[in-house]
């Protein structure tokens, strides 16, 4: 895509430079359709990684039962006639990389949905998204209009990505998936009530990357709650590294690796504060009524007595090669 732009700019200057004398007007408008198909192609980046990462929670479609508030609500929370944009984006980017109490401005909407759970998103995409906030008003009936238009389209993968952000999409769209069934689960039946919820094979992946590319997403544990959740010997090389660097204070990327002829990720999933009524401390975090659902269901589970920020386990992403 990029290449085709690059080569209609390319294409525009050289014609310009062969009309300038004829006319001068003509080519003011086709430098003009080039920034239009730029901006289209941004606005269609955004509105995919919204899609995947976001609408799951903050449904546009009014009357669908929410976990969140509308996207258009917090828009208006955030957005007024005196903000730049760079104190709009800022703040949306600061809340999304840390969900907190102190960081929310809709302390309405934490106690009505509880707090947004910490996800991991690539710092230019959420850049993105928030631009994209700033620029457009998701309220208006021309904004509805082209986001229906665009969700009839089909789920298509961008050919300039890696396999590592590719994999990375894949999970982000499999956690904000969970992450919804969750709150949902939570919400309605309470802790005890929402225990088979916390689970990949109940979500369908129809219409999404995942089907384009044939990708088999699993999570494994080096402390499962269900045994066939269970890490190799490969797997847990990759989350015991990951614990020695957080344990130094270093980051540790996720690993994309060749096996048999297909491209395999792994992503670490951190613990926040959602996961603590089923995988924090017994009695204290874990009430007893939640406890024994588990044990009745899995009586061998490894799965507590996590904190804040440790790592639960891995996604494992397994993707055709392109
Ligand atoms: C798993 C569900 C879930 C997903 C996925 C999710 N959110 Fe949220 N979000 C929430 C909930 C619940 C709230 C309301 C409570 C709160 O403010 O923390 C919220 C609130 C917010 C707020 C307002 C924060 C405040 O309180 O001031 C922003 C901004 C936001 N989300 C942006 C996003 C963006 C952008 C994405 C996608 C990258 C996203 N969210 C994905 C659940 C989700
Ligand atoms: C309502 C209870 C509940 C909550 C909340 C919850 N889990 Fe779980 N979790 C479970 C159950 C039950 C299983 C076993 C699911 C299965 O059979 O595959 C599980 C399994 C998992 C697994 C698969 C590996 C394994 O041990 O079987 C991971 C990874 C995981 N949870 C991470 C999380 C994270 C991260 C959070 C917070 C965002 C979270 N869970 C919140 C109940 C919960």
């Amino acid at each position: 895509m990029k290449n085709l732009e690059n080569k209609l700019l390319l294409l525009s200057i050289v014609v310009s430079g062969f009309f300038i004398s004829c006319s001068q007007s003509e080519t003011k408008a086709e430098a003009a359709d080039v920034n239009d198909n730029e901006q289209t192609t941004t606005d269609n980046k955004a509105l995919a990684l919204l899609k995947t990462n976001c609408f799951n929670c903050h449904n546009p479609a009014m009357g669908e039962s929410r976990v969140a508030p509308p996207l258009f609500k917090i828009r208006e929370h955030y957005y007024d006639e005196e903000i730049t944009k760079e104190e709009f984006v800022a703040a949306i980017i600061n809340f999304i990389n840390n969900p907190t109490e102190e960081n929310s401005i809709m302390p309405g909407a934490v106690r009505n949905f509880g707090l947004m759970p910490k996800m991991s998103f690539k710092e230019e995409d959420i850049q993105l998204i928030a631009d994209y906030l700033y620029d457009n008003d998701v309220s208006s009936d021309e904004w509805y209009a082209k986001w229906e238009e665009f969700k009839k389209s089909p789920a298509s993968v961008p050919t300039d990505l890696s396999y590592e952000d590719l994999g990375r999409n894949i999970v982000n769209e499999t956690k904000s998936n969970i992450g919804k069934n969750l709150m949902k689960a939570v919400k309605e039946r309470g802790a005890a009530g929402a225990v088979e919820f916390c689970n990949t094979r109940a979500i369908p992946i129809t219409d999404s990357m995942a089907v384009v590319l044939n990708v088999k997403v699993k999570r494994v544990s080096d402390k499962p709650r269900n045994p066939i959740n269970t890490a190799n010997s490969e797997e847990i090389a990759y989350i015991e590294g990951w614990r020695k660097a957080k344990a130094n204070g270093e980051k540790y990327p996720p690993k994309v690796t060749e096996m048999e002829n297909k491209m395999v990720g792994y992503y670490p999933i951190e613990i926040n504060q959602t996961c603590l009524k089923c995988h924090g401390i017994p009695e204290k975090q874990i009430n007893t009524e939640t406890l024994a659902n588990i044990k009745k269901l899995y009586p061998n589970d490894k799965a507590i007595a996590y904190a804040e920020g440790d790592i639960r386990g891995i996604f494992v992403v397994e993707m055709d090669k392109k």
